[in-house]
């Protein structure tokens, strides 16, 4: 059986221009093929493009050259079936949790007993019943994202865009989102693509790790992580692809007792 892709890129190049009107390239030649139903992680130090790679899929900026296509047709615009979250949740400050949840469903004409339904659902999905009439500065960032979560699945995306989401989260926070996200993922089988800088944290969440290098942007490695879910951090196959991250970004240090043996 060979999986359908569902986003693919082909030979795409980003450049920038800044205030003083310098060009700065910040993705060269990316291919690349998302399947259906995958969960990616782009990972990178800051500045390699990851973000950029991730706007240009979901319609927010276009390329310099090249093309993505999502189904087959080229992206042009965001489109409300590929949803995004951002690190900073882009909650509105002023709507309730339910209300912020309702939000796509009210963009698309739902009706009001439908919409409330259907976010009940996605707030229970996220585990914030008790919170349904609060508004977002009563929660903490955890669930805050958890909203941005439940307002993001509310209207059934076939593909979730995710830029460093849990990256403002206490580390164990971060843990219990990383839990829940790809417990979402399984019953709903979205296809993902989740940014990150944190090595942990795609070895933790990806099908496959992309693996990005700077000026310019580029794809250096993809690394398939063939491990079941949910999975263990303290596995050995789990620290054994950790270490193959650490030395794809020569990140290992030689140790003493190599020199010994
Ligand atoms: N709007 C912009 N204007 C000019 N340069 C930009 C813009 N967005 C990103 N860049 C540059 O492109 C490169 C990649 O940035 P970005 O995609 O944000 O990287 P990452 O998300 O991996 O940290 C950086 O050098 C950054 O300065
Ligand atoms: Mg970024």
């Amino acid at each position: 059986m060979t999986a359908k892709v569902k986003i693919k890129i082909e030979d795409v190049t980003k450049v920038f221009a800044n205030n003083a009107g310098e060009h700065q390239q910040a993705l060269a030649s990316v291919d690349l093929a998302v399947y259906d139903n995958e969960f990616i992680c782009l990972l990178g130090a800051s500045g390699c493009g990851k973000t950029t790679l991730l706007n240009l899929m979901a319609g927010f900026e276009s390329v310099s050259s090249g093309t993505i296509f999502i189904d087959d047709k080229p992206v042009l615009k965001p489109h409300p079936q590929y949803q995004t979250i951002f690190q900073n949740y882009g909650l509105f400050p002023w709507r309730t949790v339910e209300e912020n949840v309702e939000y796509g469903l009210e963009v698309k004409g739902v009706s009001l007993e439908e919409r409330r339904a259907k976010a009940a659902g996605y707030i229970e999905m996220v585990g914030l019943e008790k919170f349904r009439n609060s508004h977002p500065h009563q929660l903490s960032g955890g669930m805050q994202q958890r909203v941005a979560i439940a307002r993001a699945l509310a209207v059934e995306p076939e593909v979730l865009f995710m830029d460093e989401p849990f990256g403002a989260l206490d580390a164990l926070t971060r843990f219990r989102m990383q839990d829940e996200i790809t417990r979402i993922w399984q019953e709903n089988k979205q296809t993902i693509v989740f940014v990150t800088h944190d090595i942990d944290e795609a070895v933790f969440l990806a099908d496959r790790i992309v693996i990005m290098s700077p000026y310019p942007g580029r794809i250096k490695t993809i690394l398939p992580v063939p491990m079941g879910r949910p999975r263990d951090r303290t596995d050995y196959d789990f620290i054994k692809i950790r270490d193959r991250i650490f030395n794809e970004f020569e990140l290992t240090v030689k140790k003493e007792l190599d020199y010994y043996i």
